[in-house]
């Protein structure tokens, strides 16, 4: 259809029509069973007409090609004008091939394989007949202690932007109407709903309009920038307003500034929880305040359809409001291509060839294994096949891997690590026990762990939380391992044997009694569908770790928010001052992360050589060239993320110790040396200034390449203008 043709449509509907257009329901209201959707808010009773059902817009959470069909076609028997509904779900990493969780993937830095990883989430997901993903959610993270950390990339702008852009076309490709194998991509939570008051989910955010710019906006931007088709807003709120009736934020930041014109949906129930937030007196303020704010789908509530009739017959709602948001809501069915063929991608041979097929999978443990970070190693990784290993811990034989929101991935088909380890060597020279569950401890289990511990030359220790404990609504204030599995490490640790860590988690963690106990610590995270085979590989160094983090691993809980692009106070500690008590720190720990920014280990060692600068001077026309060499002093090939940070020394305002401006991986064999160059443009100086305005500042600043956002090497320039 051309706009024309949409805009005859768009005419040809009732008001009623319209409305039902901008209501999203679960899939239950259409397959009769809660069973088939993934539930992720309150259900209430939506007090709605089957003849509303009959023409609504879009459903949640329905997968599976057959039922699909099955549901769209009967919807187009009932739906008077045949307007094709929309199927959408979190696919957040992976349909049924589970990719490690998205933190997991920030930290491979490995934008290609989190492209394809999205290009498979996506031609599963199409060809069950899902047409709109609710991903990527982009949300800048520094509290640990939010379950949802696990959903994002991580605490930093620039990367964060790099792996958004990277799945928005990753899950779209060029051309979503005549490319049946992608689906549309909805960037979430707009905005800001990272940065929720200690990490307490669905809690208040409240953050000054710099921060907002400079930190938490930039990565929606780079996802619309990619052509994202749809934003999902935040439950929090955003300037005292919650994002769902944010008109400042909705309207004039979204639409008018950036220019986007996509669907804007609603989170699970948003529009009806701004009663609770206490802006809207009742269900039809609710409905003003989201139209209003430029919200097209309410999802999961029925403000919408019970109350804009009204609202537009007695003039308080402008239709023009309704069929603004209708005609994008049409404009996006009519992208995918659904009024010509309304079952897309939907095709139940074609599932079942294509879902969780081996070559998915091989990219599964491949990102998988980019994804694991290596955070301590006294040397006892990599193992040797003839070491006898006791691996014990709940996660020795465990299939909660995949990690939340990996809502189609099924446990029947994980390989726990056990066997995984059995399958790459001879079994006979593994033991193992759960040693104890995820929070408990009996005594024979300690007694048995401690026994095969006993005969083995090396202990493997699985641990960790189980997914519930992070995700959506999973929040925690104290975010050690929990009691039992440090009693475990506490135990075992009397019999002085070398010990090796492996984490499973959705969330850095306070690692006290973990890291500073054993020899080796593997964060491994929740690492899909292949993760435990991908976990063997980087034990027995058939794969040497290459992940570096990309949020920092606070000492201690109480150190929370800890982030490397900080700014330096007034009274900032200084290492010659050691007993300053009036310095910007904490009595009892450090003031630095235990595992920084862009950390990580490999099983090699990397040389960087001299750092050159093109010279000590830039402009906007000469931009500055910085190269530095990296040799691989060790003897195994091995992966170097090489990451430049910049610092304005003065600025109008005050300015962050570090900012990441460009990395590079580099694969370097054993001996082998490198040339590494970067570019860094006025254009990558520029930051808000007090007014807002977006330029940079003349004068001193510093470079820094290096391993990490700590061990780096330090160089000065001048930016003249
Ligand atoms: C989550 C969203 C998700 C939605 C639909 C909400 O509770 O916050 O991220 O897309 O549910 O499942």
């Amino acid at each position: 259809m051309d706009n024309k043709q949409l805009t005859v449509l768009l005419e040809k509907m009732t008001l009623e029509e319209k409305i039902a257009q901008m209501l999203q329901l679960v899939v239950s209201y259409f397959v009769g069973s809660e069973e088939d959707g993934q539930i992720t808010g309150p259900m209430e009773s939506l007090g709605i007409s089957e003849e509303t059902v009959d023409q609504v817009g879009s459903a949640l959470g329905l997968g599976g090609a057959a039922k699909v069909i099955q549901v769209q076609q009967t919807h187009l028997k009932n739906d008077r004008l045949g307007i094709p509904m929309l199927f959408m779900a979190d696919i957040i990493h992976g349909y049924k091939t589970i990719f490690p969780i998205p933190l997991a993937i920030g930290c491979s830095w490995d934008q290609e394989l989190a492209e394809q990883s999205a290009i498979i989430a996506a031609k599963e997901a199409a060809v069950s007949g899902l047409h709109v993903t609710f991903a990527p959610m982009v949300d800048l993270v520094r509290d640990p202690r939010w379950g949802r950390v696990m959903e994002s990339t991580g605490e930093d702008p620039y990367l964060n932007s790099l792996f958004a852009r990277s799945f928005v076309r990753g899950f779209q490709g060029d051309d979503l109407t005549s490319d049946v194998n992608r689906v549309a991509a909805c960037v979430k939570h707009f905005a800001a709903y990272g940065a929720g008051e200690a990490g307490r989910e669905y809690n208040t955010v409240d953050l000054s309009e710099r921060q907002l710019r400079e930190y938490y906006l930039p990565s929606y931007k780079a996802a619309l920038d990619e052509g994202c088709e749809l934003v999902m807003t935040s439950f929090n709120t955003v300037h005292g307003s919650p994002a769902t009736g944010n008109r400042a934020l909705m309207r004039d930041l979204l639409r008018t500034e950036w220019g986007f014109d996509g669907v804007l949906i609603s989170d699970w129930g948003a529009v009806i929880e701004l009663i609770a937030h206490g802006v809207a007196e009742d269900e039809e303020q609710a409905a003003y305040l989201a139209v209003q704010a430029g919200v097209d789908i309410e999802m999961m509530t029925s403000c919408y359809v019970k109350y804009l009739p009204e609202l537009v017959r007695s003039g308080k709602v402008d239709e023009s409001l309704i069929d603004e948001a209708v005609l994008r809501i049409l404009n996006l069915k009519n992208k995918l291509g659904l009024f010509e063929n309304p079952l897309r991608g939907a095709d139940p041979l074609a599932e079942e060839e294509i879902v969780f097929c081996d070559e998915h999978r091989a990219v599964s443990r491949e990102l998988a294994s980019k994804s694991c970070v290596l955070l301590k190693n006294t040397g006892v990784l990599p193992l040797q096949p003839e070491q006898r290993v006791a691996l014990i811990g709940p996660f020795a034989q465990s299939k909660d891997i995949l990690g939340p929101w990996s809502w189609l991935g099924a446990e029947e088909d994980i390989m726990p690590l056990d066997k995984a380890i059995q399958e790459k060597i001879t079994s006979s020279n593994v033991f193992v026990t759960e040693g104890s569950g995820i929070d408990a401890m009996t005594e024979e289990q300690m007694q048995e762990a401690l026994d095969i511990a006993s005969h083995s030359d090396v202990i493997v220790l699985a641990l960790g939380e189980s997914s519930p404990m992070s995700g959506e609504g999973g929040s925690r204030s104290d975010i050690t391992l929990p009691e039992a599995q440090l009693q475990l490490i506490a135990h075992l640790q009397t019999l002085n044997k070398p010990m090796v860590v492996v984490l499973f988690n959705g969330r850095p963690l306070d690692l006290r009694g973990v890291h500073d106990q054993v020899d080796a610590v593997l964060e491994a995270w929740f690492p899909g569908s292949e993760g435990a085979s991908a976990i063997t590989d980087i034990l027995y160094g058939d794969v040497n770790p290459s992940g570096r983090l990309s949020m920092s691993f606070p000492q201690a809980v109480g150190q929370i928010p800890v982030y490397y692009n900080h700014y330096n106070t007034g009274r900032p500690k200084k290492e010659s001052e050691p007993d300053n008590r009036y310095a910007s720190q904490f009595l009892d720990i450090p003031n630095e992360p235990l595992f920084p920014f862009g950390y990580g280990l490999s099983y090699t060692e990397f040389k960087y050589g001299e750092m050159v600068l093109s010279a000590e001077e830039m402009t906007s026309d000469r931009p500055l060239q910085i190269t530095t060499t990296i040799t691989n002093t060790g003897y195994k090939a091995g992966e170097e993320v090489v990451q430049l940070y910049v610092r304005d020394i003065t600025g109008e305002v005050v300015r962050p110790m570090k900012e990441l401006k460009a990395y590079s991986k580099v694969l370097l064999q054993a001996g082998e040396c490198k040339e590494v160059s970067f570019t860094v443009t006025e254009e990558q100086l520029r930051y808000h200034h007090y007014d807002l305005s977006y330029t940079s500042d003349a004068g001193e600043f510093a470079v820094f390449v290096g391993s990490n956002s700590r061990d780096v090497v330090e160089r000065r320039f001048r930016l003249l203008k």
